[in-house]
């Protein structure tokens, strides 16, 4: 497959993408919680900020560049942590460690990934963070922290809005479960994965209930900056309260984020949201945000309200399935030259300096 037969909009990517996977997969990776009121919503309420274009600004050059924790990074455009990627393709993570390089996009590595984190970080040529949940055998997750470390990951994304599974019943209703042939590569030989509970829960359900520690508190943070010595990025962040709570407890950064929808349905749109953690941030870390993002609008969106940088899931999910490798490059470039175009068309030349006022009152 050559470029030009890529899909060009995020919508089409989908449709490319639902017609090679199995439908389980395709439902794991597409679905949300609940009646998927979050999922939907997060699209939504980025297309409800209106923009507020300037014109007659010389925009032959516009600047995506940003900065975060100390690195300068080509433009905002983060991959979030999704698990279980050789679902979606043979090479899986590592197809997706090379696109991150290949674009100059940071890489949030899921603890729930097919390949290990060591062999990730040896595919990965730009910015690595290991995303992290933390097991009720809590010695499980400090190694998996130092592999993470020595593999050369800059940060680690602390996950905070799974301490249950949200009710995702597609992956109830499909048996979803991890095939035979994969495995969660990170614990291989210490965790067993799943099978369903006909007519219960999916595998992954039965899977975070008995290994996610649902007890954590804000000391976790204390005991991740120590175990880690790396900067700690608290994502799932949906309130002015818990913003200020990480900032106290030393978070170096915190991502806005409803999991995509995937876990409290009902749970307000990140495009909502996100005006109330830069509030209770007051300026003191950066804040990232995910959930919906799709045009290069919605990533100026979110810089026009704080947001340092954006992370994307799905698009390049469905990149992976459709073209592997050169598919989430596809999907990154796409996305990144419409941010490139939104800048222009609004009369902006360099992202940093994008404020609240590229926004209609
Ligand atoms: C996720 N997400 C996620 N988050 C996380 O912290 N650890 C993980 O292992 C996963 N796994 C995962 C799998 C799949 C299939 C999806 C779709 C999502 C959530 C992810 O990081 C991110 O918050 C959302 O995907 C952002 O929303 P969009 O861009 O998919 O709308
Ligand atoms: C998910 C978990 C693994 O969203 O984070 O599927």
């Amino acid at each position: 497959m050559t470029d030009a037969d890529f899909p060009i909009s995020p919508e089409a990517w989908e449709a490319r993408a639902r017609e090679v996977l199995p439908r389980e997969i395709y439902d794991y990776y597409a679905g949300g919680a609940g009646d998927e009121v979050t999922l939907s919503a997060n699209r939504d309420a980025w297309g409800e900020l209106f923009l507020r274009p300037r014109v007659l600004v010389d925009v032959g050059e516009v600047d995506t560049s940003v900065r975060l924790l100390g690195e300068v990074l080509p433009h905002p455009v983060v991959l979030a942590p999704t698990a279980f990627q050789r679902l979606a393709h043979d090479e899986g993570e590592l197809a997706t460690a090379r696109a991150a390089g290949a674009t100059g996009s940071l890489l949030v590595a899921s603890s729930l990934s097919t390949v290990a984190i060591e062999a990730i970080g040896a595919a990965a040529t730009g910015p690595l963070w290991l995303q992290l949940y933390v097991f009720r055998d809590r010695e499980l997750s400090a190694d998996l922290v130092r592999c993470g470390r020595e593999a050369g990951c800059r940060a680690v994304c602390l996950t905070v809005n799974v301490p249950v599974q949200g009710n995702r019943e597609r992956d109830a209703n499909n048996s979803f479960h991890l095939p035979n042939g994969l495995e969660m590569a990170n614990f291989s030989g210490h965790v067993q994965a799943h099978m369903p509970e006909p007519g219960g829960s999916s595998g992954l359900d039965r899977f975070i209930a008995e290994q996610f520690d649902p007890s954590l508190t804000w000391d976790v943070v204390g005991w991740l900056l120590e175990t880690a010595g790396l900067p700690v990025v608290l994502k799932g962040i949906l309130s002015r309260e818990d913003a200020r709570l990480a900032v106290e407890h030393g978070a170096a950064a915190v991502i806005v984020s409803n999991h995509g929808g995937r876990q409290l349905d009902g749970a307000c749109p990140t495009a909502r949201a996100l005006r109330e953690v830069v509030e209770g941030v007051e300026g003191r870390i950066p804040v990232l945000v995910d959930g919906g993002i799709r045009r290069g609008a919605d990533v100026l969106r979110a810089v026009a309200l704080g947001a340092t940088a954006v992370q994307i899931g799905r698009p390049y999910l469905w990149g992976l399935a459709v073209a592997g490798q050169r598919g989430v490059e596809r999907v990154v470039e796409l996305l990144v030259s419409d941010l490139r175009r939104a800048l222009a068309l609004t009369g902006s030349t360099c992202l940093r300096e994008v404020d609240a006022r590229v926004l209609a009152g």
